[in-house]
């Protein structure tokens, strides 16, 4: 079936008892038996079943196998956060010694947990940027485990190439780890890009509506376990075969850390997932005319959006995401003053840090999501003082115009 139609339908086969049309939200810790023997039999994977929502729901399992089939996966777990899916991934492969490459210019938060908390345990961290292999590939050392990028990077909008680094990854032999957030199935399946492991903060444009937290990860099937360098995934893997991934990280690590995603959010999930292709169109259509209106105020300094014809990353864009930038751009006024002061007029567009919501959000990263970096940093990470960015909503372009227009009057 066609995207839409599994974004409605996937991973629900109907409710016999009642016939809801939605899936059910199943507010329950626990299930019960009608035998002790019943019970053991599910405990054991002997019999399919759920036991406990830590471990599995059904109205998670739903959202996992509808977001499994968008990706075209072998498997999804879903989570209590974007974040708790990132932690989750790392503490399953990562060790003390280990190492990971990372694109420069991802998420303040990713960023934070990688150098803070992993850092803490003794896992290593190199930083490429985006778009150049040849820095990921001089990174890479014997000690490296995975690669880790944002399809597009939030904030810096940097855009990797895909195709080349998962050929590093698999050179390497070990996986390329993509944050699919900023793009969705819906611009791009990650397998079809060649990423190994995907994750979304389904926060955002999934959930669509600004509603719940949430997080996914997706093994799309492309990684050879059996061969890996992670002892516990790759002898799980010589018995559970293209599974073993998932298994582990349901069974031992979601299980043992209790990152599990509320039933009523994954809900909200669901209902999000149902209108994502529509509404990724709408976003993608108004954020490109919005980047090209900008340019023309004689007040922007600079818009970036790789979206834009003359984008460096105009190519990969078009090769990766048929052509869609997605819904996220930065421009810079003056100075930070001219921020704060054009942040402080806008009517409809809230001052809020979020994206992927259908309504449009900006934010000044240098003094919120960004405000632990020193200003190098910052500029590196395209999150400059002057700088404001902008979750493009699916709005009507025309009142989204008139509103920035005022504000940066
Ligand atoms: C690209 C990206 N990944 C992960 C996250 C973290 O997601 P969450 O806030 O759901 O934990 C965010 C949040 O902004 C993000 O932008």
């Amino acid at each position: 079936m066609q995207f839409s139609t599994v974004s409605i339908h996937g991973g629900y086969d109907g409710d016999s008892a009642t016939g809801a049309t939605a899936v059910p939200v199943y507010q329950t810790a626990a299930f019960a038996y009608p035998s002790a023997d019943g019970l053991a039999d599910v405990f054991a994977g002997r019999a399919p079943g759920h036991v406990y929502s830590r471990i599995s729901n059904p109205t998670n399992h739903a959202l996992e196998r509808r977001l499994a089939e968008l990706e075209n996966g072998v498997g999804c777990l879903v989570a209590a956060s974007g974040m708790a899916a990132i932690s989750a991934v790392f503490l399953a492969l990562l060790r003390p010694g280990d190492e990971i490459v990372v694109a420069n210019g991802i998420f303040g938060g990713t960023v934070s947990l990688i150098r803070n908390l992993l850092g803490g345990f003794g896992i290593g961290a190199k930083f490429a940027h985006a778009d150049a292999p040849a820095e990921f590939a001089a990174a890479i050392s014997k000690h490296t485990r995975l690669l880790f990028v944002e399809t597009i990077a939030n904030p810096s909008l940097e855009v990797p190439d895909l195709r080349a680094l998962s050929q590093l990854a698999r050179q390497a032999g070990i996986p390329l780890v993509v944050d699919a957030t900023a793009t969705t199935p819906a611009l791009a399946r990650g397998r079809d890009l060649g990423a190994d492991i995907v994750i979304h903060s389904t926060t955002k444009f999934i959930n669509g509506h600004g509603t719940a937290i949430g997080g996914a990860i997706v093994d799309t099937g492309s990684y050879d376990w059996r061969e890996s360098p992670f002892r516990e995934v790759r002898e799980l893997a010589r018995r559970a075969g293209s599974l073993a991934f998932m298994a582990y990280l349901r069974n031992r690590v979601a299980r043992d850390l209790g990152i599990v995603a509320a039933p009523q959010n994954s809900f909200l999930m669901l209902q999000g997932l149902e209108t994502l292709a529509p509404r990724m169109r709408l976003h993608c259509a108004n954020a490109g005319r919005l980047a090209e209106w900008l340019r023309t105020r004689p007040r922007v300094a600079r818009v970036v959006y790789p979206g834009l014809a003359d984008s460096p990353f105009a190519a990969i864009v078009q090769r990766q995401f048929a052509g869609c930038g997605g819904a996220i751009l930065t421009f810079d006024l003056a100075d930070r003053a001219a921020a704060f002061a054009c942040l402080d007029r806008f009517r409809l567009a809230l001052r809020a840090t979020n994206i992927g919501d259908v309504r449009t959000l900006v934010l000044h990263p240098a003094s919120t999501i960004f405000a632990e970096y020193d200003e190098a940093e910052r500029v590196a990470l395209g999150a400059g003082d002057a700088t404001i960015r902008v979750s493009v909503g699916i709005e009507d372009f025309a009142d989204l115009q008139r509103d920035f227009e005022q504000a940066l009057a």
